[in-house]
């Protein structure tokens, strides 16, 4: 609790540990301490499911939370709330066993007020949650391919302010008069008391990126909705995913001698979708991204905020990506504020999926809109607000709500609405589009050609073109897992690949997100039968497959250098056997190839067959290789080099051995190890040949131990899949003290220390 001279500071305090937990909820729980509960701390996840094969209805019912509030001083004339950052699903809180609020959205925020129950007794507050997929709640109500767990799966803040504080406060770049250069603020005070706002005063501060100050105002305030505007701001940087700059703005309401403080970054951009394509900062920029779910193995949505900057760096370092689409929910906003700060732009859509509910469903729905925009409406990074429940029929009269409010609450961002089917009514700024007709050649009775991408004519019903998006594409046409035969991978490459040359290729395409980012456990109605859909680029694990690699390989080689033959370079894994054709994604400018009989062979990227791709992969054909034995079944298999070329130097160099044998694990920890903030840490593990490259069969079991402030995530023991496998790791202190050791019968033990 901070305190100046007298002065009263609000406080948000981070409230997520030492809570009681039991499965189930009675009313008379609410009124004495639980009896029966463990102690569990936030993220959680009520129930921790398996990899796959599970029954997922184990998650489906209620459950119950628990605090004492003991009273402190520090309450003492204050405003004391808890605000929830993320509850699944329907809230219901009580203060000793009286109902005092709920929240029925899985994926908004909400806030408790606890100032008029306090006293010095303190009280007892308890949560009941329901994971039951109850039918009135968007997404529920039909089938959904995605899991949605139970629990307070984010963090939960107590707050205690000011009588009269600032709620919210939305920053727009006012674009009207002098784009760039001036900027409306709107608050919104808090004010429960109703107190007289006579002489109360706002100073609004913005601080550049380097932290000097830009500009500062001062005005008296009269209701709850104070407004300033800032013009003629010089020397603007503007946000953009080559450079994020985020300003600061910090609002000091001064109310009857007493301070309320809120900071909120920012950044100056402009976004445009027009039918000719998208623009950010006026210029133009094609999206290439993923789709991403906000789960993990084991965890379901429960983990910290670590994870979730972990995957926005996924995405933008690792796979290139320009965009992501939160597929199908608002999602954290630890990876949002993340998404600002690298430069990653966001698609950011309502919850739902397919179903459409009754009229209070919809109005859910239609708040579900507020609520997304209200908490993210300053995200530079965000471009795009989703107002559709994701592939739902038209519903007009719901549509023109839901494309209402998001323009009188944001004037600023256009509205899109993804739809599969063709001819919908295009109510939204942008016809945001998942098209799957790539796969559909292969429906019985289809007599349409391999086609990438539809004509945007065909799929809007229109004469005339619009500002149009792909929103998803291959995924359930081509589900591919990460060990599945190398032939298959190439395929599922090939189609990410084809989709993404001919969105590249066209001008009124804005761009292309691809389903998905990562698999993801889903409902037995869907995926594999395993629970899981192994739709991703990626395994659960974060772990690439070779479609990884198809986006990975459009970043500029200045960025990451990547080389990635489409292949385990084993004589019998293909049908008939071979290596041929042979794909290598790539950005270098040339690949050579060094055979084990001492010829070499340059190949350069397929412009050809990828016309309009940054990179298009390089093309081993046997016409190449006429006469050559390679991959002729009975000759004997021989050792290759690859080595790539960016501007005439060789940058990369990769060996692949004929006779890969079990060596050692390569354990490996991400960034966050460098964090001493970091709620996870995520460990990977392969299990590597004598050259270091991923054997892609290996199976073994490999056990982790966790020594030091931090705990493992899911087993302990675990079979690799696809010959990798990972784990997230809580850590309770700096990661810089925990050391994991990793162990596997067959291979020597490592420990990793992240310190
Ligand atoms: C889409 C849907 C996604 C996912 C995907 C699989 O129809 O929007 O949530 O199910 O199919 O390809």
């Amino acid at each position: 609790m901070v305190q100046t001279k007298g002065k009263k500071m609000p406080d948000i305090i981070e409230f997520c540990d030492n809570w009681l937990f039991r499965n189930g909820f009675e009313q008379s729980w609410a009124t004495s301490a639980l009896t029966g509960a463990e102690t569990v701390s936030f993220p959680h996840n009520a129930v921790e499911l398996p990899f796959d094969y599970f029954d997922e209805t184990i998650y489906q019912r209620r459950f119950t939370y628990q605090k004492h509030i003991a009273w402190c001083d520090g309450f003492t004339g204050q405003e004391v709330s808890l605000r929830f950052d993320g509850v699944m699903a329907d809230a219901k809180v009580y203060i000793d066993g009286i109902f005092v609020g709920g929240h029925s959205d899985g994926y908004t925020p909400f806030e408790i007020r606890l100032t008029e129950h306090l006293n010095r007794d303190g009280i007892l507050l308890t949560i009941s949650i329901d994971g039951s997929e109850n039918p009135e709640i968007p997404p529920f109500g039909g089938q959904i391919d995605y899991l949605t767990y139970a629990g307070v799966y984010r963090e939960v803040w107590l707050k205690i302010a000011p009588a009269v504080s600032i709620l919210n406060v939305k920053i727009e770049p006012y674009q009207v008069l002098e784009p760039l250069k001036s900027l409306q603020v709107f608050c919104h005070l808090s004010n429960p008391q109703a107190q007289e706002l006579h002489q109360t005063e706002l100073l609004a501060t913005i601080t550049a990126p380097d932290g000097t100050r830009v500009a500062q105002q001062r005005i008296v305030v009269s209701d709850d909705c104070p407004k300033l505007t800032f013009s003629g701001l010089e020397n603007i940087l503007l946000w953009s995913p080559d450079a994020p700059n985020l300003y600061r703005l910090e609002l000091t309401l001064q109310c009857t001698g007493v301070t309320d403080i809120l900071s909120r970054m920012f950044g100056f951009r402009t976004a445009e979708f027009a039918a000719d394509g998208f623009r950010l900062n006026g210029k133009k920029l094609k999206l290439l991204g993923l789709n991403r779910h906000q789960s993990f193995p084991y965890s379901g949505y429960a983990l910290g905020r670590s994870a979730q900057e972990e995957d926005a760096e996924i995405l933008k370092f690792d796979l290139a990506c320009n965009v992501v689409r939160t597929s199908h929910y608002p999602q954290s906003t630890w990876f949002l504020d993340h998404c600002d700060r690298i430069g990653l732009l966001v698609l950011e859509e309502i919850p739902g999926w397919q179903h459409i509910g009754g009229a209070k469903w919809k109005d859910e729905a239609v708040a579900n809109v507020r609520r997304m925009i209200e908490r993210d409406w300053n995200h530079p990074s965000v471009i795009l607000w989703g107002v559709r429940i994701n592939e739902s029929p038209d519903d007009d009269a719901l549509y023109e709500r839901t494309n209402r409010l998001a323009h009188e609450l944001d004037t600023t961002r256009q509205t899109g609405g993804i739809r599969k089917h063709t001819g919908s009514n295009l109510l939204e700024d942008v016809y945001t589009f998942n098209d799957f007709i790539l796969g559909d050649e292969e429906r019985p009775g289809s007599n349409r050609a391999r086609t990438a991408l539809r004509g945007q004519n065909e799929v809007t019903g229109l004469t005339h073109k619009v500002p149009y998006l792909i929103t998803e594409h291959n995924g359930h046409m081509y589900p591919t897992k990460a060990g599945d035969q190398e032939q298959r991978q190439i395929e599922h490459v090939t189609r990410h690949l084809e989709i993404m040359d001919a969105a590249f290729g066209d001008d009124h395409i804005a761009g292309c997100i691809g389903w998905c980012m990562y698999d993801y456990n889903t409902h037995k109605d869907f995926g594999s039968g395993d629970r899981v859909c192994h739709h991703g680029v990626m395994t659960m694990y974060r772990e690439p497959k070779f479609a990884a690699y198809a986006y990975a390989s459009q970043g500029a080689p200045e960025n990451k250098v990547i080389l990635k033959p489409v292949t385990h370079w084993a004589r019998g894994e293909r049908n008939i056997g071979g290596t041929l054709p042979l794909m290598i994604l790539t950005n270098c400018d040339y690949v050579q190839l060094r055979f084990a009989s001492g010829a070499v062979l340059d190949l350069y990227p397929d412009q050809k067959r990828f016309a309009h791709l940054p990179h298009p992969p390089v093309m081993l054909n046997s016409e190449d290789l006429v006469g050559s034995e390679l991959g002729k079944w009975g000759m004997q298999w021989h050792d290759i080099e690859f080595a790539g070329y960016v501007g005439g130097k060789q940058v990369v160099h990769l060996k692949m051995v004929a006779d890969p044998v079990a060596t050692r694990l390569n354990v490996s920890a991400n960034r966050r190890q460098r964090d001493a903030q970091a709620s996870e840490v995520r460990i990977s593990v392969q299990a590597v040949d004598q050259v270091g490259n991923t054997l892609p069969f290996f199976s073994d079991p490999v056990r982790f131990e966790v020594h030091g402030p931090g705990s493992l995530t899911g087993p302990a023991t675990r079979s690799l899949r696809a010959g990798a496998t990972a784990c997230w790791i809580k850590t309770y202190g700096d990661p810089g003290s925990i050391s994991v050791t990793v162990s596997c019968d067959r291979l020597p033990d490592i420990t990793l220390n992240l310190g």
